[in-house]
């Protein structure tokens, strides 16, 4: 067998095109123009990367994008204070504080600190814990793209057995409480769990979010399952090139599987579209 290949890029594209089209009619008929913040502290390569991507995309459907691009030293202070400030403000409905943060600042604190109706990242505690009971909820993004990627592909979700590969806050976690919302059988396995192979070999739907190049082979794939790739791991390529590679093994698990996400151009395009669709529904909330 050899799989389709779920276009997240493609699929990212139509709902920046309903994001758009949804900011575009708030403005004109209400005056308003969603709002993100998106606030950086320190120089860490990647989350430079991503939060320019951000500030991009969200210009792009029409939203006001402001960034916060502070220090390395910054004190816990007063990032706790900018948090203060952006969630006073009525021209943000957004904010984002872009992870990992220097080890000498409290992530979960600055996290808890962000008004719960403007943390489009779903990281909240009181977001967490809505989720955990099924109620409405800001939804993590990646967790949320990968959902409506499995709802687009296979309909239904009802009774499927699913493996969620990883436990983190970010993407294992709310994935498995997504997952258990449309009546999955769900697993969540992880660095200590016993017979990984066996585990996943009973997945209808395989999500992969640990971190670890390449470390579902093709084998452990049920022939027809949907496989998820959260994983975007840079590795050695041709000369002196690096290539990113998901979780899962591409080649040898899309002979098996019934579709697969591709890395790059799967996942990654997914997070950015949830966060502008969360960042609407933010507005939408605030505004009755
Ligand atoms: N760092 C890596 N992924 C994320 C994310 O989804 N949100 C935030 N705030 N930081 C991240």
């Amino acid at each position: 067998m050899t799989a389709e290949i779920i276009d997240g890029k493609a699929f990212a594209a139509t709902i920046r095109d309903k994001v758009a089209g949804h900011v575009a009619r708030l403005k004109e008929e209400h005056g308003i123009t969603p709002g993100l913040a998106v606030v950086l502290v320190g120089e860490d390569p990647a989350s430079q990367v991503y939060v320019r991507n951000k500030g991009k995309m969200t210009r792009e459907v029409g939203m006001e994008s402001v960034e916060h691009r502070l220090p390395e030293d910054t004190s816990e202070a007063d990032l706790l204070s900018l948090v203060e400030h952006l969630n006073a403000d009525p021209a943000i409905h957004g904010i984002l504080v872009q992870l990992p943060l220097p080890d000498h600042i409290d992530s979960d604190k600055v996290i808890n600190a962000i008004a719960p109706a403007k943390d489009v990242d779903g990281f909240h505690i009181s977001n967490v814990g809505l989720l955990g009971t099924g109620q409405k909820s800001m939804v993590p993004c990646t967790p949320l793209g990968c959902l409506m990627m499995l709802r687009d592909q296979l309909g239904s979700l009802s009774g499927l057995d699913a493996v969620v590969i990883g436990r983190s806050n970010i993407v294992g976690k709310p994935m498995a409480h997504l997952l258990l919302g449309d009546s999955c059988t769900v697993t969540i396995a992880h660095s200590r769990t016993k017979n990984l192979a066996e585990v996943v070999k009973r997945a209808d739907i395989v999500v992969a979010a640990v971190g670890r190049p390449q470390m579902v082979p093709g084998d452990w794939i049920k022939p027809g399952a949907t496989v998820i790739d959260v994983g975007i791991n840079r590795v050695p390529g041709e000369g002196e090139k690096m290539r990113l590679v998901g979780d899962v093994d591409f080649a040898s698990a899309s002979e098996r599987a019934g579709a697969i996400t591709p890395v790059p151009g799967g996942v990654g395009p997914m997070t950015i579209a949830c966060l502008l669709a969360n960042t609407v529904t933010a507005c939408c909330r605030a505004n009755g």
